[in-house]
């Protein structure tokens, strides 16, 4: 019997209770032993709950009981979880954690510390809800190397995205759906405006270079300006409009953005709906490997919780290690990255944006009016915001994938 401590009994920590409730007989199957939560830490309590008598208020009744293996942390947010995490580790405890704030702030140096202390640092929940996409990159295709990696990493963003385009349906309204069904974050900010996103591009692009790629140093856009007509144009572009986060290595160089992109119908990237998040791997030998599920959510993120602690009590005793070194990585600034751009103007814009930027095409939706909406020819990131600035009576622009 292994006894576990979930830190936070919050949508993800009560989700993990219930997985290991439902699923008991299949997580002893996998883990070959049973696996029992012996406490639950939070400020408050929860009478009438099947998991009551578990709550405790004192992180150190956990940290002293030699009983607990693994520490589940799905509290959130960098303190108190991170001095938590980091007594547990020091203790010769493994920890499992949801919490992509902390793991995109602090990972590497968590994972060197449960290495020195033979235990283990596990985040599968951090990137992709359910989705088991760093148990793969870190085993099943360690041996790959990794020329990029292209995601829709937020459940939010696309859930919102996905309503806007199918419904036509008011940003505020849909949310706060999203709030209600458990998949924004506390401060929806950190969804719509990219940075839940940009953290797990962060972790993503960690593990893929074997380096600590610092969220502070992705460049970073978010979903607020998106409206109906861009999706008018998106459509008779054979077109959708969704939230990526991406790195790649090109020319020596390793980039990462995070930004709202255009991506043609024939992209399987396209086609990830709803809270669905989908993370393209292109391995040098391997191609490309698509991951797909449940992005966000009490049920899915648990499971991966459930997931990396069946994957501690299965390698007792050893520490599980990454590729990944707790030292600085050199993030490429995207002014030399390449690509085309969608732009919309006045349509007293015309011939400016054709001086511009050349050898334009034009985009034209009949649900529009009074605008120039056209695609650029394939330029810098530097080039295209320099012309972009000049350019009078502009709206808004997107970039193509
Ligand atoms: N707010 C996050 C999302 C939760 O919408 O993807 C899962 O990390």
């Amino acid at each position: 019997m292994a006894k576990i401590a979930v830190l936070g009994y919050g949508t993800v920590g009560s989700g993990v209770a219930e997985v290991l409730d439902v699923n008991g007989a299949c997580v002893e199957d996998s883990a070959g032993e049973k696996i029992e939560i012996k406490y639950i830490l939070d400020l408050r309590d929860f009478p009438g709950d099947k998991h009551e008598s578990q709550v405790v208020h004192d992180f150190d009744v956990i940290l002293n009981d030699p009983e607990i293996e693994v520490v589940c942390e799905t509290m959130g947010g960098i303190e108190p979880a991170f001095t938590f995490e980091k007594k547990a580790l020091e203790s010769g405890k493994s920890v499992c954690t949801s919490n992509k704030e902390l793991v995109a702030a602090h990972g590497p140096e968590l994972v060197e510390l449960a290495k020195k202390n033979n235990v283990s640092y596990l985040f599968e929940a951090s990137v992709g809800g359910g989705i088991p996409v760093l148990r793969s990159m870190n085993d099943s295709i360690r041996h790959e190397r990794l020329d990029s990696i292209t995601g829709i990493l937020n459940g939010t963003t696309n859930y919102i995205l996905t309503k806007m385009d199918q419904e036509g349906a008011d940003f505020d309204a849909v949310l706060k759906v999203a709030q209600d069904k458990g998949y924004a974050e506390r401060n929806p900010e950190a969804d719509i405006e990219g940075h839940d996103a940009c953290r797990k591009t962060a972790i993503l692009a960690s593990i893929m270079s074997g380096q600590f790629v610092k969220h502070d140093d992705i460049y970073t856009e978010g979903i607020t300006k998106i409206t109906g007509e861009d999706f008018e144009y998106a459509r008779e572009l054979n077109m959708a409009i969704k939230l990526l986060g991406s790195c790649k290595r090109e020319d020596g160089k390793f980039f990462a953005m995070v930004a709202p992109f255009l991506i043609p119908f024939d992209n399987s990237l396209s086609m990830v709906n709803g809270v669905f998040n989908a993370i393209d791997v292109h391995g040098n030998m391997l191609g490309d490997v698509m991951y797909y599920g449940k992005g966000a959510g009490k049920k899915a993120t648990a499971s991966a919780v459930v997931a990396d602690v069946i994957d501690i009590v299965r390698h007792k005793g050893k520490h599980i290690d990454w590729n990944l070194r707790n030292v600085p990585a050199e993030v490429a600034p995207i002014n030399d990255d390449i690509r085309n751009f969608f732009v919309r103007c006045d349509a007293s814009a015309e011939t400016g944006a054709k001086e511009l930027f050349g050898d334009v095409k034009q985009v034209k939706s009949d649900k529009v009016s009074g605008e120039f909406a056209f695609i650029t020819p394939e330029m810098t990131e530097k080039d295209f915001k320099e012309k972009y600035e000049k350019l009078r009576g502009v709206r808004s622009y997107l970039r193509l994938l």
